[in-house]
This record gives C-alpha cells, sequence and structure tokens, in this order.
C-alpha cells in the first residue's frame, strides 16, 4: 500500500494566528460576524458529516445523484490524471470521480479540517494502493503550493462549499483556482440552486437539531483555542433567507444581554438580547451567474448537470 503524504502548508501557529485575527476582527465589527472555515474542528466536521444524512439536507444527495450518473461523462471529458478537491471533507462523494477516471494517478484532497484529511486520505490509501495520495492541510483561500503531479489536473470543488464565501471573495477564489489549472484542464463545480424558501431554511434549520450544534461549535472552538467563555447554550440558532442577494444566512442570536471574555485576545465582547452573530452565508446560484462568474475568472463551462428535482447542479469547465 502506498503510503499517505499528509501536508500542512500552514504551519499550527499561523492557524491560530488567522483564528485570532479572524475572531478579533469579526466579533469587534458591527454587525458580528465570523468566517465558517472555524466551525470545522474534529467535533464540526463530524457533525457536517450528520447534516449530510439528515432528511431535510437534501444538497448532498443530490450531487451525490448527479455525480453517480454522470461520473463516466466527467472523466471522459477530463481525462484527468490528477484530481485536486478542494474542501474534500470526508471525500465520500469523490468515490464515483476516483473510479471512473481510469487514467488517475493522484488525487490531492484539501482541507482545513485534519481530522477530516486524516480519517478519508487513510480508508483511501487502503481501498486505493495504486493511487499517490497527497493530503494538504491549508486554507482554500490562501495561495496554494500544490505537490508536482501528473497533468491533465482536474479541481472538484464539491458539496455547494463555494456558496459559504461572499461575491468578492467568489471572484478572487476562482480567479486562483484558474492559476492552478495550465490550458485544458477542469474545474469541476457543485453549486446549490436557488428554489423555494422553505425548503431553503429546513436544509439549515433541521429538527433533530444538528445544525444547530454544528453552528454553535464555532463558540466552542473559541472557548478550546482563546479561553474564552462562550456558553453556547445562551445562544439560539437562525437560518434566514435573503432573496435579494439569495442566500441563506446562519446566525446565533444572543439571549440575553452578555458579556463574552476572550482572554487570549485580552478582548470583553459585549452582545446585546436579541444581537446576532452571522456564522456562514450558503450562497444559492443560478445557470448564467456560474457561467458569468467562472467566465470572469477564465473559465468556459462547457458542461451543467442537474438532479432529476432541479435542486442542485454540477458544472465542469475549462480553464482557456
Ligand atoms: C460544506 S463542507 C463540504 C464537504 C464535502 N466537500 C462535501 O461535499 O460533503 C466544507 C468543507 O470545506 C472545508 N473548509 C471550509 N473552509 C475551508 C477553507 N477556507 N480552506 C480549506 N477547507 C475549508 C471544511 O473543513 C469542510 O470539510
Amino acid at each position: 500500500m502506498s503510503p499517505l503524504h499528509v501536508t500542512r502548508t500552514l504551519p499550527e501557529d499561523a492557524t491560530d494566528a488567522a483564528l485570532r485575527a479572524d475572531v478579533r476582527h469579526g466579533l469587534t465589527s458591527s454587525p458580528k460576524s465570523l468566517p465558517p472555515k472555524w466551525f470545522y474542528d474534529a467535533r464540526g466536521s463530524e457533525l457536517f458529516d450528520e447534516i449530510t444524512g439528515l432528511p431535510e439536507y437534501y444538497p448532498t444527495r443530490a450531487e451525490r445523484e448527479i455525480l453517480a450518473g454522470r461520473a463516466g461523462e466527467i472523466a471522459a471529458a477530463s481525462g484527468a490524471r490528477t484530481l485536486v478537491e478542494l474542501g474534500s471533507g470526508s471525500s465520500e462523494k469523490t468515490r464515483y470521480l476516483l473510479d471512473a477516471l481510469t487514467g488517475l494517478k493522484a488525487y490531492v484532497p484539501v482541507d482545513v479540517s485534519e481530522s477530516a484529511l486524516t480519517r478519508a486520505g487513510e480508508a483511501l490509501v487502503a481501498d486505493r494502493p495504486d493511487l499517490d495520495v497527497h493530503a494538504l492541510i491549508a486554507d482554500f483561500t490562501a495561495p496554494l503550493a500544490l505537490p508536482e503531479t501528473p497533468g491533465p489536473r482536474l479541481v472538484a470543488f464539491l458539496g455547494g462549499t463555494i456558496g459559504n464565501l461572499l461575491p468578492a471573495e467568489r471572484a478572487a477564489f476562482l480567479s486562483a483556482v484558474r492559476t492552478l489549472l495550465a490550458p485544458g484542464d477542469g474545474l469541476l463545480l457543485g453549486t446549490d440552486l436557488v428554489k423555494d424558501e422553505a425548503v431553503l431554511v429546513r436544509a439549515y434549520d433541521d429538527a433533530a437539531g444538528v445544525t444547530a450544534a454544528f453552528n454553535k461549535n464555532v463558540l466552542a472552538v473559541i472557548d478550546r483555542e482563546l479561553g474564552a467563555d462562550f456558553d453556547p447554550g445562551a445562544f439560539d440558532h437562525v437560518a434566514r433567507w435573503d432573496a435579494d442577494r439569495e442566500w441563506i444566512e446562519m446566525r446565533l442570536r444572543s439571549r440575553t444581554a452578555q458579556t463574552v471574555k476572550i482572554p487570549a485576545l485580552d478582548l470583553a465582547v459585549h452582545f446585546a438580547a436579541g444581537e446576532e452573530l452571522r456564522t456562514e452565508v450558503s450562497a444559492k446560484f443560478r445557470r448564467d451567474g456560474v457561467t458569468g462568474e467562472l467566465a470572469a475568472a477564465g473559465m468556459e463551462l462547457t458542461h451543467w448537470w442537474t438532479d432529476k428535482a432541479g435542486r442542485f447542479a454540477l458544472s465542469l469547465s475549462v480553464a482557456r
């Protein structure tokens, strides 16, 4: 069996510095906000995996349906020998691509969650000893140094995770992805689509409360890493559809007026009763918008597939 290569592109103290900077900036801004990448410690990654199996959370099932039906077409169109996956998490749906890409030599999963990467990577090297699995612990919004592996390259960004970036961040991200591609290389992008508000809100506010626990987990991360005294029970989970921006927002609403101490930042943060902290945006897309954003970054959309119910789209585009 070939060993699993794991590379940390950010030293741990840089991760710590980034968390400190994001928490200080986000909690002293008005309105307060935090970037979603801090959900994903080991517990957060487990909770996300649980979310993907919830009856209300259709995106994973819809994207899996598309991959199961179209992996052969994707493989034929891309002919990739290296698959890079950004925000790979459990790499569970990726199996369809790994099986269909018959000439594949290397798989490079990239994620901030070391626990998710290691678990997924170890399972893969056991099942696919022929594949060079090179896991990268990295922030995909920062410049990425990919390992030397054979082309053509296909970059996959699944799960609708692109929707967690704000529009300007998305444009910068897509331009950065384009720099990872040679002309003719591909980007396989999963995008959740605009749909009925009730269906969207339920997907982010499930009856079992798993998404609420996932949302509050960011407070547990700040408590553990920065010695803060957030009481997750003192906040309510909120999921709201913004019809103008066509995105879901997840927020944490303070039940009472309270002051939270964050000793590592020498900071005390006051929350008014009912004040909301935005923890995630999840943008929903339309075909024209996706095509235009890709074109602006130097990529041409060549394929667009949706699940039968038209809830989710997977697009393949080519670097020009
Ligand atoms: C919504 S989940 C999707 C997981 C998987 N791709 C799927 O489709 O089920 C987002 C994944 O991206 C990772 N992630 C979030 N922000 C990240 C960032 N800035 N850099 C690298 N990974 C990130 C998380 O750890 C998580 O595994």
